[in-house]
């Protein structure tokens, strides 16, 4: 059994005592408990502090912190402190400090300066975890380890010598012959041909256009490289403590690492989340869409929304605060989508350092005279009504097949056109978000018994049997929407020969002869269904061999032929968009394509109002959140019971005032 977190909803943040007199804390955990904090991050950044020189430890204060949070009943995600090694470990054993591709050396005096395949990093992190392990085990304030923080974050890559004897070695473990990979690699082309693995280097600064195969491995191997790390930690944590759950925390659509890869390797899944407040709409499905990706990595068990701005961030040029009422509206969100944990950086603002303009649950100001942390207050005993909601889950119809290794191999150098995955990914997203049609993310080659359609935006990466298995679904009776740029190359960045998307031809019905990737401002038309939209970005010049089309071109040298198709295959269709269209005209597609599959939203909304369910067998909760300006009015329909914000039944029909919410408990 997986070991699991209290069954509550959890409300926290990052706890710093390291950077504040033990005069303080005594008041930080009397203001924890007055604002509801069942839960602190701490020690992410104590390891300067836990272990002032190499053989000098000093754990004392660390006891007397979780001490006090156990005597207050709050629980800890005890951070294994191994983010940002100390000064004196690289001024002793500077071959640990990360290189760029460009051949710079990042210094100490900031966080994160490690390399992931540095021996001696590991040597000194192992034995830290070690002695917080052996020391806190049996510790009752101790509810989940969290280990480092936001791996690759500030360093997506590194170039040093350790990183290069360690590509090497990874590159020899998955070719085993040189003959194998430069076949895989291609080098035959320009030149590239290697007769000795000492000549391999990782991917450098080079003249021109690096090999694009060696690119796509460094960027495997240096995912991979992260969550060794991440396993070692986890390996001694697991052996102190198996009962103890064990996380990291994520960051959502973050490209350097595979989090699919990383899933099982964890307990629960913890996510950092900062939209930019400057653009509400934008900044709520933002949320959104990385509540759903991340939730998505371990379907049946929430995540935990690890950390959040309670106001402003700092890091950005200019840092607008949230206004009253979307911190709030944000938190929800989170549990609206499957989250049974909200936690902010950080509990206490910080007086020094680079993060003291970054908001804190407890800003500079005194707590009395705090706009947030009146609303930090409020909010937690909003969550504690909410505790029914805990472990209940939420259950998809729809998938957008999503894979890092596709993203990776997409955004290489030298491709017809620029593709943004992410936000190809995303604005498909955000329609079925706007219509209230809950979305997971999957990947290519996953079970998708459970679903009825299936998007696959720009899937230019794909293996024979992830494309079997898209084939298959659509087969038996789903509903495939695949995009142009789809099925292009193997797992070695290979064209597959025979037309494109060679692999998806069958269930298309359909193969691609050209494209016209357009620059920024170009455009082209459609018609479609009668009428006439724009379209842009990309066209995909179509022969059909069995698909009819539903759109075509209107201009252009190409004007006249299919632009969008629809194929029966099998029990199921599979649709095909060879080119980016404009919102109206994904609207008219997209109204269609859902049709097909049968999908729709739990009940309509006006425009702006979230709408959410969670299912357990003891009970199912549906959110409404209003995120405009205005009242709104929701017809419940079928759906009656108690609002657990405010304890009342529900009527017919919901009023929310402008950014108000309900989760409402349904009558059985
Ligand atoms: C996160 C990080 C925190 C803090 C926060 C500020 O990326 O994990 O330690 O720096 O950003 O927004």
């Amino acid at each position: 059994m997986t070991p699991r977190l209290p069954p509550k909803l959890l409300y926290g943040g990052d706890y710093n005592p390291e950077q504040w007199p033990e005069s303080v804390w005594l008041e930080d955990v009397r203001l924890m408990r007055a604002a509801g904090v069942n839960i602190v991050s701490l020690g992410i950044f104590s390891w300067a502090r836990l272990q002032p020189s190499e053989k000098r430890f000093d754990f004392g204060w660390l006891d007397r912190v979780m001490d006090l949070l156990a005597k207050n009943g709050i629980s800890v995600c005890l951070a294994t402190a191994t983010a940002s090694p100390p000064p004196w470990l690289t001024r002793k054993y500077p071959g640990v400090l990360p290189v760029t591709a460009d051949g710079v050396t990042l210094q100490v005096g900031s966080r994160q300066q490690y390399s992931p395949s540095s021996p001696v990093y590991k040597k000194f992190a192992a034995a830290l975890v070690r002695k917080l392990a052996q020391r806190y085990r049996r510790h009752s304030a101790l509810a989940s380890w969290h280990i480092n923080n936001e791996y690759a974050c500030h360093l997506p890559e590194c170039h040093n010598a350790d990183s290069t004897r360690a590509f090497r070695a990874w590159l020899r473990a998955k070719y085993r012959t040189l003959a194998a990979l430069n076949d895989a690699w291609g080098t035959a082309f320009w030149s590239q041909a290697y007769g000795d693995w000492a000549e391999i280097f990782t991917p450098r600064r080079a003249p021109y256009h690096c090999n694009p195969t060696q690119c796509l491995d460094f960027k495997r191997f240096t995912s991979d490289a992260f969550l060794a790390l991440y396993r070692m930690e986890a390996a001694i944590l697991r052996a102190a403590t198996p009962a103890i759950p064990l996380t990291t925390n994520f960051m959502g659509f973050f490209k350097p690492l595979d989090y699919r890869a990383w899933a099982p390797e964890i307990d629960y899944v913890a996510w950092d989340s900062y939209p930019d407040p400057v653009d509400e709409a934008a900044a709520r499905h933002a949320g959104a869409v990385g509540h759903d990706l991340m939730r998505s990595l371990k379907p049946g068990r929430p995540f935990v929304l690890m950390e959040q701005a309670p106001s402003a961030v700092n890091w950005r040029s200019v840092n607008l605060p949230k206004r009253p009422g979307i911190m709030r509206l944000q938190s929800l969100q989170t549990v609206a989508r499957g989250g049974d944990g909200v936690m902010f950086f950080q509990w206490r603002a910080s007086k020094a350092g680079a993060e003291k303009f970054h908001s804190g649950l407890l800003p500079h100001v005194p707590p009395k005279q705090s706009r947030v942390f009146a609303e930090v207050t409020a909010l937690g005993a909003e969550l504690k009504k909410l505790t029914p909601v805990a472990g209940s889950l939420v259950r998809n119809r729809v998938a957008i097949a999503f894979d890092w290794h596709a993203w990776w191999a997409v955004e290489l150098e030298s491709k017809p056109g620029r593709i943004d995955y992410a936000a190809w990914a995303q604005s498909l997203h955000r329609w079925f978000y706007q219509k209230n049609i809950g979305v997971d993310f999957v990947h290519p080659g996953a079970e998708l018994a459970g679903y009825d359609l299936v998007v696959a935006p720009a899937l230019y990466l794909l293996t024979k049997q992830a494309a079997a298995n898209l084939t298959a679904f659509t087969a038996r009776g789903g509903t495939l929407l695949a995009t142009y740029f789809s099925g292009i190359v193997d797992e070695h960045e290979h064209i597959v020969l025979g037309g494109y998307p060679a692999l998806l031809r069958q269930a298309l019905g359909l193969w691609v002869e050209e494209w016209a990737p357009y620059p920024d401002g170009r455009t082209n038309g459609v018609r479609l269904g009668g009428r006439k939209f724009t379209c842009d970005h990309w066209c995909d010049l179509l022969h059909l061999e069995g698909a009819k089309p539903l759109a075509t071109y209107t201009g252009d040298f190409f004007a006249g032929r299919p632009a969008v198709t629809r194929h029966r295959h099998g029990r199921g269709t599979a649709y095909y968009l060879g080119t980016r269209l404009d919102a109206a005209g994904l609207d008219a597609l997209l109204l269609r394509v859902t049709k097909t599959a049968g999908v729709k939203a739990p009940l309509r909304a006006p425009a702006g109002v979230e709408i959410t369910r969670r299912d357990a067998k003891r009970g199912q909760f549906l959110f409404a959140l209003n995120h405009t300006g205005r009242p709104a009015r929701i017809s419940l329909g079928k759906y009656r019971g108690t609002n657990l914000l405010t304890g009342r039944s529900t009527a017919r029909t919901l009023t929310l005032a402008p950014l108000d919410a309900a989760v409402i408990q349904l009558k059985r």
